[in-house]
């Protein structure tokens, strides 16, 4: 039976070009199973698949642009020919099952450490300022980040040209379209911060200024795949990776609008709250957008209906109840009970804890 609580959830929409069946969003999800080259695992295309079968849309985890662009270990890419083959088989898998799926692309900028990149890589940021904390490697467990150097004008250019190719990639292997990782901490959220971002050239100090290198990505993205295919995802006043914003609602008051300019194909906002903020960022976010939003960040099937109905939202993604429930939308639909998701196998490599989760069917 479905449950009335959870119907605002299950009316069609599009999101530019993309057409959903519902308004239930897998979120991007990095779940380091790809090889050291980047490649994604053998069993991708299941796993997406399965989530596919019942989502209206999902966001395939955070995809590096190039082998410099990588931060963590077992993260796939999207900028060789083995890689683009291992997601042509996720892709056409997800279409097998009436799925659709986007693409997040992703440079880590200062977030890394050298253990998880190809030898010959270097870590680069807007400035030479070091993330303080540790990231986990492979080789030798919890590792401080590297020094970042500071990005010149011409790298800045490659960066941007890398994004519109790792798109267009993207689309000719299959995918409905692709996600800037404008979020949580990594290279486009460094330069719009106000502590990783020290620069004093065109790309730092104003807000028109550190707002320049995402918008020249945005407008390098649209104009190779279409800005009905293309989505962006912010986190305003999320402080992941040691990350500030002294100014996030002057911020984004500004960066929000100028996104919409573009008429992409939704805007995703991760919610989290800031001293900065009166509201969670996806409320602000509502009142300086016009065109579709995607939500994100603690919602259940009931809170997300809520915040549908509300008008808080044009749909709503999940992140870790997607991991555990592969069958999420069913059990959503008649008011299941989730499966919890276990922490430890979030990012380890095999198949445990990746497509072994159970369906209520099964
Ligand atoms: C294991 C894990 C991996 C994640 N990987 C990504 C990612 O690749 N890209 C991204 O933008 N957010 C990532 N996130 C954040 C999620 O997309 C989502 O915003 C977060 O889990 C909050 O949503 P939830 O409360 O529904 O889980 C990750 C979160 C988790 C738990």
């Amino acid at each position: 039976m479905p449950n009335p609580e959870t119907a605002a959830l299950f009316s069609p929409v599009s999101l530019g070009a993309i057409e959903l069946r519902n308004r239930i969003v897998m979120a991007p999800l990095t779940r380091s199973r790809a090889d050291t080259a980047g490649v994604p695992s053998e069993h991708a295309a299941r796993y997406y698949a399965d989530r596919a079968a019942g989502a209206g849309l999902v966001i395939a985890e955070a995809t590096q642009i190039s082998f410099g662009a990588q931060g963590y270990c077992r993260t796939p890419g999207a900028h060789t020919t083995e890689q683009m083959a291992a997601w042509r088989k996720v892709v056409e898998a997800v279409h097998a099952r009436g799925g659709k799926i986007v693409l997040q692309i992703w440079h880590c900028g200062r977030a890394t450490a050298h253990l998880n990149r190809q030898p010959g890589t270097e870590a680069v940021g807007p400035s030479a300022v070091h993330q303080g904390g540790q990231m986990y490697t492979d080789q030798q467990g919890m590792q401080p980040h590297d020094m970042p150097r500071a990005l010149t004008t011409s790298e800045i250019g490659q960066i941007v040209t890398d994004f519109a190719d790792t798109a267009a990639r993207a689309v000719e292997a299959g995918f409905d379209g692709v996600e800037i990782h404008s979020a949580n901490g990594y290279l486009l959220h460094q330069f719009l911060s106000t502590n990783a971002n020290l620069r004093t050239d065109q790309y730092g100090g104003s807000i028109t200024n550190r707002m320049r290198f995402p918008l020249e990505i945005v407008e390098a993205v649209t104009a190779r795949i279409g800005a009905e295919r293309t989505g962006i995802r912010i986190s305003p006043g999320h402080t992941f990776n040691e990350l500030e914003e002294a100014d996030t609602f002057d911020l984004y008051r500004r960066y929000i609008p100028a996104l919409d300019g573009f008429k992409l194909a939704y805007l995703h906002v991760m919610r989290a709250f800031s001293n900065e903020l009166p509201y969670d960022g996806a409320s602000l976010a509502r009142g300086l957008y016009s065109g579709r939003m995607i939500a994100c960040g603690g919602y259940d099937g009931a809170s997300g209906a809520a915040l549908l109905a509300a008008g808080g939202a044009d749909a709503v993604a999940f992140g870790r109840a997607f991991i555990s429930n592969p069958d999420l939308v069913e059990r959503i639909r008649t008011g299941a009970a989730l499966t919890e998701p276990n922490q430890a196998t979030f990012y380890t490599p095999g198949p445990a804890g990746y497509i072994d989760y159970p369906s209520l069917a099964a």
